[in-house]
């Protein structure tokens, strides 16, 4: 039955796209329906659902009080690391919401500014994210966990008009201040905000700069409540900046129709989840999954969503997911992979999970890194229900491959996402372009046009956009990754054929930490290249050159390293190693050969360049990795 219906469905969103996305829109509340499914802009780049009219925070709030649900709670707040919990329902979201929008306004933000949110999981990025798609603003979520210079890189791309921020966030017991992070952000970025609006918590209190800064707590007590305004289908809802294989992160843009659209759908065919149900993503608003299923489908849904503000371990334990599914009746949970590691490694038998009820939960739910069998089979045993590992992209916004619960279910074959979505023709393609045989691996690319909900380009760099995912598949959209399919038409991800890293769930380039490795003025050159990690999937090591006469030792070198990394990139970059070498691996042109230096450390099998300048360097550097104990190859 599954493959019937799914298959009918699939081919009917390749073959006839417009028509089966444009029965999809009927499924949300347009102010004006759109002319067209879809359609080409003027930089010849492919658009959903032109001349269409909706508010995305409409769909959200307004229309669920319209329709009954306005005492059903749309958001549970759990913050162990701050002992709070409370409960809003659908009509408090939309006056909080209402209230932020008309402070925004107040401060001057219109249709089509844009606003930077660097905040905690606290309700009120979720408001404000929901107030900017009331006034048809752009909104851009920058993760906590990111230092002052990443904030000033999306301060100087976005040029928000407003900066909404918190004194603080918690992290297991560690306060950590956000202000003196804003406020040093500020200082580096040339781009001058006019705005900042501090949300003040009870265990940090910011200063505020005279004539800058405002205390939101008492700013909104004077705003009036703003509605909705009228926004295009195809005018910008959010950009999230991502990883890309230089230093400078890459926008995403997020449209509000197409993204309307593919939200509604995904909850209704992928994860299966009707109005009214709890569904949890414990993930971060800063990531893409943050904003897809934190905010944005459980609410356009009309689900009840949880905001959690801890870790799936140490806060208080292992047990804590368990028991907000249990308390709350979540229907449906999603998270990384990791996070189920960490639970594994604090309670390896599962002790934790047997003390709560968690007969309500359903499925489980992974993505942002490739799933390992073990984890896989971990959690099935404890949780005694279908894991479905799904595969997608900030780029994507949704899921690209997975098992759509709509249809039914199909069999799991661990280490695949299992088969593509609606809408995503997904081919794997040889160094030529052509289409590899059953289980041989190359690149994982998408035919054109994208459905639905995917970037239509990124913000202010349509160039970039082309270089980086159309130019090198003339008419295929390259995500990175790669990959290859079995003969049954399964999907298998083996992991990025680039710079980006995915360290504990959390989207990096390694060339981003290169550049500030290398700006140590002891630094002759340097390679950092991300290496397996049994608990966080990967994690960035470097590898030195000094320069002639350096006196400083390893050990400090490496300490004023990972001080320096922490400081500009930000400590969720996880970079925590640092070896001097005598010389880097290269080919005669000079490229560095990071990617056999990866496999080295990760114990692959590889052949020996035949480019390559000095096989005896490798040699060397496999002694530097065996002395530090460097990969899993290396592991004592
Ligand atoms: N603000 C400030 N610092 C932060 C932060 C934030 N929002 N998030 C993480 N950090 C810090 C951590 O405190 C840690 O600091 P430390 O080096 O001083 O210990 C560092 O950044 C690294 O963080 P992380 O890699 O997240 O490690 P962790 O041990 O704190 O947590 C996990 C590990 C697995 C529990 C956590 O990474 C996790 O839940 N990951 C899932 C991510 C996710 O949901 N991704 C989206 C796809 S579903
Ligand atoms: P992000 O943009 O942060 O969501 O990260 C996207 C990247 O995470 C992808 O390009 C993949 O490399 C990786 N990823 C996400 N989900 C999966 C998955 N289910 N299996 C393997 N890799 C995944």
């Amino acid at each position: 039955m599954f493959m019937k219906k799914y298959e009918d469905d699939y081919l009917k969103s390749l073959n006839d796209s417009e028509g089966f996305w444009m029965e999809q829109a009927d499924q949300i509340k347009w102010f004006v329906k759109p002319e067209k499914g879809l359609s080409k802009d003027e930089n010849g780049f492919y658009r959903w659902f032109k001349g269409g009219k909706l508010n995305t925070s409409y769909l959200m709030l307004d229309y669920h009080v319209e329709n009954g649900r306005g005492d059903q709670p749309g958001l549970i707040y759990e913050s162990p690391v701050s002992y709070t919990n409370k409960i809003f329902t659908y009509r408090e979201m939309l006056d909080e919401t209402s209230r932020i929008a008309g402070m925004l306004k107040g401060l001057g933000v219109e249709k089509g500014d844009t606003v930077i949110l660097y905040m905690p999981m606290i309700p009120e990025v979720v408001f404000s994210m929901m107030a900017c798609a009331r006034l048809g603003a752009v909104h851009s979520v920058v993760f906590g966990g990111f230092a002052a210079n990443e904030l000033a890189l999306r301060i100087d791309d976005a040029k928000p008009k407003v900066l909404l921020t918190a004194s603080g966030g918690i992290e297991i017991a560690r306060v950590i201040q956000y202000k003196p992070i804003v406020d040093e952000a500020l200082d580096l970025a040339q781009f001058k905000i006019e705005s900042v609006v501090v949300w003040q918590r009870p265990f940090a209190t910011a200063s505020l700069q005279e004539g800058r800064d405002h205390h939101w707590q008492e700013l909104i007590k004077k705003a009036e409540p703003a509605s909705w305004v009228e926004v295009d289908a195809t005018d910008p809802l959010y950009i999230l900046y991502t990883s890309g294989t230089t230093g400078k992160p890459k926008g995403i843009i997020r449209d509000n129709g197409g993204h309307a659209v593919a939200m509604k759908y995904s909850m209704d065919w992928i994860y299966k989840v009707d109005p009214g149900e709890v569904y949890w993503a414990a993930s971060d608003v800063g990531w893409v999954v943050g904003h897809s299923y934190i905010v944005y489908a459980p609410l356009i849904q009309g689900c009840t969503t949880i905001l959690y503000e801890g870790k799936p371990v140490k806060t208080p334990d292992a047990g804590t997911f368990w028991k907000i599914i249990q308390d709350h009746k979540v229907s449906v949970l999603f998270t990384a992979p990791t996070a189920i590691r960490a639970i594994k490694k604090d309670d390896p038998e599962g002790k934790k999970h047997v003390i709560y009820n968690n007969s309500t939960l359903r499925y489980l739910f992974l993505a942002g890194e490739r799933c390992d069998v073990a984890t896989y089979n971990w959690a099935k045993e404890v949780l005694e229900i279908d894991i479905i590992d799904h595969w997608w992209q900030s780029e994507s916004g949704w899921p690209m491959i997975s098992c759509s619960l709509g249809y039914g279910t199909v069999p799991v074959k661990p280490g695949s996402a299992t088969l593509p979505v609606c809408g995503f023709d997904i081919r794997i393609l040889d160094e030529k372009g052509e289409e590899c045989a059953p289980n041989v691996e190359g690149a994982v690319v998408i035919k054109l046009p994208l459905p639905p909900g995917c970037l239509p380009t990124l913000w202010n760099n349509n160039k970039r956009f082309v270089d980086s995912y159309l130019s090198q598949y003339e008419g295929y959209y390259l995500a990175g990754d790669g990959g290859y399919k079995d003969e049954d038409g399964y999907i298998f991800i083996t992991g990025r054929t680039d710079d980006v890293i995915n360290v504990a769930g959390h989207r990096l380039s390694t060339a981003d930490i290169e550049e500030v490795v290398a700006s140590h003025p002891d630094i002759a050159e340097c390679a950092v290249v991300g290496i397996e990690d049994e608990f966080k999937g990967h994690i960035p090591v470097g590898f030195v050159v000094l320069k002639e006469g350096v006196h400083s030792t390893e050990e400090e070198l490496e300490r004023e390293l990972i001080r320096m990394v922490r400081k500009t990139v930000g400590p969720v970059a996880n970079f925590k190693q640092a070896s001097v070498v005598k010389k880097l691996p290269k080919t005669r042109s000079g490229k560095i050969l990071r990617k056999t230096m990866r496999f080295i450390a990760d114990g692959k099998d590889f052949s020996m360049p035949s480019t390559i300048e000095d096989p005896v360097v490798l040699e060397d550097l496999k002694i530097v990795m065996r002395d530090k104990s460097i990969g899993k190859a290396f592991q004592p």
